[in-house]
């Protein structure tokens, strides 16, 4: 069977800077609160209202191709990773094929948050190697701060959160011993309360009420302290599930490219699978929590800084549901 092989990443983000100062202007908190906890400094913001993720999602799609030297034509399959889908529905991948311009090619949604990338990745992965795509274009792009609360109330999830686009452009290796060596994928719905948005909801009739609104169910809610144990834990452990899988060890691995969550969690994971930090890929500082385009902009930024040629790179992402994933990819 051939092999998958991500051929072009690319990525957009917002030019509006919001830093921990801007924030403490409309909400009480500090930039000394933020950066001990995440440390986060700044994030970037959508410059106005009408801007989707899948309007994110464009500049950072087009990267990819340019990259890969294909062209929109090439796209056979579009795969849309995120948690803040441009309305209810239907899903971002369909306003992204419009956009691009690509009537007809089928276009799915992921919705596994923090993890979806690596979500989309295997699903990519499995079209390409089975030959049902050639080439599949895998997005992953939000748009958080127009649905989180800049008040007390929402403040410790508020500061976490930025905008941001990443995109791959996943096709069939052009050498053997190059590609997307392992994904693997896991979940655990037992902690799907520690992190959601409930409002609307369609358990509920009718899904939205006032005093949704007024308890803040249509932001998100998060068990920071077990977001961060359940992170610290996970993370490591698909890390070493995808290294098995591939017979590599951690000293064969040239770049860790983690999601984006927090530089705690992230200096954790670092530490228990004994990466030396100079290996380690963080943004955190210039962009925040990005949820399913973290891992393709820090893939799309090691890439401009030429940090992939011919690099063993290991990714992990945690996030809400629960899920987590890992995968390890030989550029
Ligand atoms: N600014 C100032 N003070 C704040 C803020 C803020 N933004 N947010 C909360 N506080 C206050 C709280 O009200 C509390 O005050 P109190 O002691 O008077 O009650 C105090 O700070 C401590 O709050 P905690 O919630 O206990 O803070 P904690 O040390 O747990 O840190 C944090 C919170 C940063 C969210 C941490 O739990 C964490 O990093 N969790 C991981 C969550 C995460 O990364 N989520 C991202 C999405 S999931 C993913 O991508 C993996």
């Amino acid at each position: 069977m051939r092999r998958a092989h991500i051929l072009g990443v690319g990525h957009y983000v917002p030019s509006k800077v919001v830093t921990n100062h801007d924030l403490a202007k409309i909400m009480p908190t500090s930039d000394e609160w933020i950066v001990q906890r995440s440390g986060i400094r700044e994030r970037r913001f959508v410059e106005e209202s009408g801007i989707g993720a899948s309007d994110l999602a464009v500049p950072a799609s087009k990267l990819a191709l340019e990259r890969a030297g294909r062209e929109l034509k090439d796209v056979d399959a579009i795969v849309f990773c995120t948690l803040s889908a441009d309305v209810e529905f239907p899903g971002s991948g369909c306003f992204l094929q419009k956009k691009l311009g690509l009537p007809g090619i089928p276009a799915l949604d992921v919705r596994n948050q923090c993890s979806g990338f690596l979500y989309g990745l295997s699903v990519a992965k499995a079209w390409v190697e089975t030959g049902t795509y050639e080439h599949v274009l895998l997005v992953g792009a939000e748009v958080h701060s127009t649905g989180v609360e800049f008040s007390e109330r929402g403040r410790s999830v508020a500061v976490l959160f930025g905008d941001g686009a990443g995109a791959a452009l996943i096709g069939p290796s052009p050498s053997p011993d190059k590609g997307i060596l392992s994904v693997k994928l896991h979940a655990d719905g037992s902690g799907a309360e520690d992190l959601w948005i409930p409002a609307p909801m369609s358990r509920h009739n009718p899904r939205l009420t006032h005093e949704m609104l007024d308890q803040g169910l249509h932001y998100p809610q998060m068990n920071g302290k077990a977001v961060f144990r359940w992170a610290v834990e996970k993370m490591p452990e698909v890390a070493r599930e995808v290294l098995a899988d591939t017979g590599m060890s951690i000293a064969d691995i040239d770049l860790f490219v983690p999601h984006q969550a927090n530089m705690r969690i992230n200096q954790f994971v670092a530490a228990a699978l004994e990466i030396p930090q100079e290996k380690v890929v963080h943004n955190i500082e210039r962009y925040g929590n990005t949820t399913a385009a973290t891992i393709p902009i820090g893939l799309s930024e090691s890439f401009a800084e030429g940090k992939l040629e011919s690099a063993r790179v290991l990714t992990a992402a945690f996030g809400s549901g629960y899920t987590w994933a890992g995968a390890v990819i030989r550029f």
